[in-house]
């Protein structure tokens, strides 16, 4: 089962992956864990350059983004899958296609195709998506930021939009929460989530 967390910057996602992982020790349950951009030597050479470097062109950004996913799938994501293990990811595709394919203006289904050829069409059993408002994130965002955390609340509000869309158009597989819960009651909502799709 491959399960990625998703929500604007400062929604309490990685929290809630290491909450997961913590359950799922717990349980015996072998799963791998890791976070988009990076993951992987040369995701988290690319995680450098595009979270940490000069201006990047909205195309070139998408497919930093894409490739060190690319990376990803072929060397962690794909061979844990293989063996039955879980598989957690901090972010996955639709970060991509909200981030680059909505609020950078790319179009959701030119970042979608891009994608399902990078990733060879894989995608998430389960995407828990943990919305958040654009004023909730700034507020949580502290102040070192990446380039990404330095764009504008109008960037940010077009992420929190863009995330609802997608949310209505993949239903079965995005289960939406309210970040603003309690960790532990967003926590027991993902196990809850994971139980009734026989996950667990
Ligand atoms: P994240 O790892 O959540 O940041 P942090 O470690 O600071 O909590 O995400 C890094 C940033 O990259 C975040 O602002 C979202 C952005 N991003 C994209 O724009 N597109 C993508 O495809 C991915 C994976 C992330």
């Amino acid at each position: 089962m491959f399960i990625s967390f998703e929500g604007l910057d400062g929604c309490g996602k990685t929290t809630q992956v290491e909450l997961l992982e913590a359950y799922l020790e717990t349980k015996e349950i072998e799963f791998v864990a890791t976070r988009e951009p990076g993951g992987t030597v040369l995701g988290e050479q690319l995680r450098e350059i595009v979270l940490h470097g000069d201006k990047i062109s909205p195309w070139a950004e998408v497919a930093i983004f894409a490739a060190a996913r690319a990376e990803l799938v072929e060397e962690v994501v794909e061979p844990a899958l293989e063996r039955g293990a879980i598989v957690i990811s901090d972010r996955f595709v639709d970060s991509s296609l909200v981030y680059q394919g909505v609020a950078r203006g790319l179009g959701i289904e030119e970042v979608l195709q891009l994608n399902l050829h990078t990733t060879k069409g894989l995608l998430p059993d389960r995407t828990f998506l943990l919305l958040v408002d654009e004023k909730l994130s700034e507020a949580r965002v502290g102040e070192e930021r990446d380039r990404m955390e330095r764009e504008s609340a109008a960037f940010r509000r077009q992420v929190e939009i863009g995330y609802r869309q997608l949310a209505e158009m993949f239903p079965e597989r995005i289960v939406v929460l309210d970040g603003t819960q309690p960790r532990e009651l967003i926590a027991r909502q993902v196990r809850q989530a994971l139980e009734d799709a026989g996950q667990l």
